[in-house]
């Protein structure tokens, strides 16, 4: 695979020059600037002098630079750089943030605003929260040769073109990883999977570095990136719901948070586990298998008294395990409707008897 200052393509500059000159023949001014002014975006200068982004050598990563030193930004920073695709800039508003960024990873130039940024970098990666995404880009504009990503597993690249001009090219970057804390995050992104947005020159280059940083890149199939990312809040922030939960019920029982992780934690690998060897229907275990409703209503009753935060999610996924089970074949249908209309009945006020 081709290295970003390697990879051939079109000559933008080359490009708007001519159509620059066409339109300079026709006598139209477009966009007047002061002699020798830079105006982002151009792909050409009044006067004759380089872009003022730098260039990276053939063969080289791009000059890169983030914006947020937040839990992405920084985790990126540090794992790229350790890569051997240093950061060269980053901006944060936060005066904390910045330093914390700069004693972690060895940049050239810290700023408080992202702009200032387009004026040095090859590469410039927006790991800023998904509502900030498509705002920020439309302040920025970018310059010819340039590229812009996102860390978003939420939005496609396609928010970013409001900072597109002639020559540039916008992607997305996401790294299935839970960026709770750096150093893990770093490790976790080794044998994570990266998804990537662009088109194929700039993809190239995102495979390169996400292999760099030892993941794994996967393109999407078009369209599919909201649910692909629903199912990945589900594996983390919805796996962690239900791991609160868990500790909640523990707690009732007399555990502290680390007791419950300490008992419940090998259950849960353990059905991980089975899940990978066994496919994940033929890992389900417990009473909704076995068509217990009295076990099913002696939960519930125990739930509403001690814990009833946690109802609404126990009924959730029992309903799906009463799904799972059923279609395994080891619930018989009227057990499965005995137990569905129990469940229903449990987030109603009163519970309704079982026929
Ligand atoms: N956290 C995860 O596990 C995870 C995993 C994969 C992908 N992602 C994605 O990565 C992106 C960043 O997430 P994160 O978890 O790193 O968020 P975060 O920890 O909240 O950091 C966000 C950064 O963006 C900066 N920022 C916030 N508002 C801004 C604005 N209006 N203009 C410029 N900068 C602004 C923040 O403030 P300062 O400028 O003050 O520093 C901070 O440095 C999101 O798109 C998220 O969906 C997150």
């Amino acid at each position: 695979m081709k290295a970003w200052g390697d990879l051939p393509g079109d000559d933008p500059d080359r490009d708007r020059a001519e159509t620059e000159a066409a339109i300079e023949a026709a006598g139209i001014d477009l966009d007047p600037a002061p002699p020798g002014a830079h105006r982002r975006g151009d792909a050409t200068h009044p006067n004759d002098h380089q872009h003022p982004h730098g260039h990276s050598e053939p063969g080289e990563p791009p000059i890169i630079g983030i914006v947020g030193a937040g839990a992405v930004g920084t985790a990126l920073g540090v794992a790229l750089t350790r890569a051997g695709w240093p950061v060269h800039a980053v901006a944060s508003r936060d005066p904390e943030r910045r330093e914390r960024f700069r004693s972690l990873v060895e940049v050239s130039r810290v700023f408080a605003d992202p702009e200032p940024i387009l004026d040095e970098v090859e590469l410039i990666i927006l790991a800023v929260p998904d509502d900030v995404v498509g705002p920020l880009a439309a302040t920025l504009r970018m310059y010819s040769g340039q590229a812009m990503i996102h860390t978003s597993g939420a939005l496609g690249a396609e928010i970013l073109a409001p900072a597109m001009a002639a020559g540039t090219q916008i992607g997305a970057f996401h790294p299935l990883v839970a960026f709770a804390d750096t150093e893990r995050a770093v490790q976790a992104l080794h044998g994570a999977t990266v998804a990537i947005e662009g088109d194929d020159q700039l993809a190239a280059m995102l495979a390169d570095m996400a292999e760099a940083i030892g993941a794994i890149p996967v393109r999407l199939a078009p369209g599919s990136k909201t649910a692909y990312h629903a199912a990945a809040v589900l594996a983390a922030g919805g796996f962690v719901a239900l791991l609160d939960a868990i500790a909640e019920l523990g707690r009732v029982a007399g555990l502290d948070e680390a007791g419950s992780l300490a008992i419940y934690g090998p259950l849960i690998e353990g059905t991980l586990g089975n899940a990978r060897a066994l496919g994940i229907r033929s890992a389900l275990t417990g009473p909704m298998t076995r068509g217990d409703v009295g076990t099913l209503e002696s939960h519930l009753v125990a739930l509403r008294a001690h814990a009833p935060g946690v109802l609404d999610l126990y009924v959730a996924a029992a309903r799906r395990e009463v799904d799972l089970a059923e279609q395994r074949r080891v619930l018989a249908p009227e057990d499965a409707s005995k137990m569905r209309i129990v469940l229903a009945a449990a987030l109603q006020a009163t519970p309704e008897p079982v026929p």
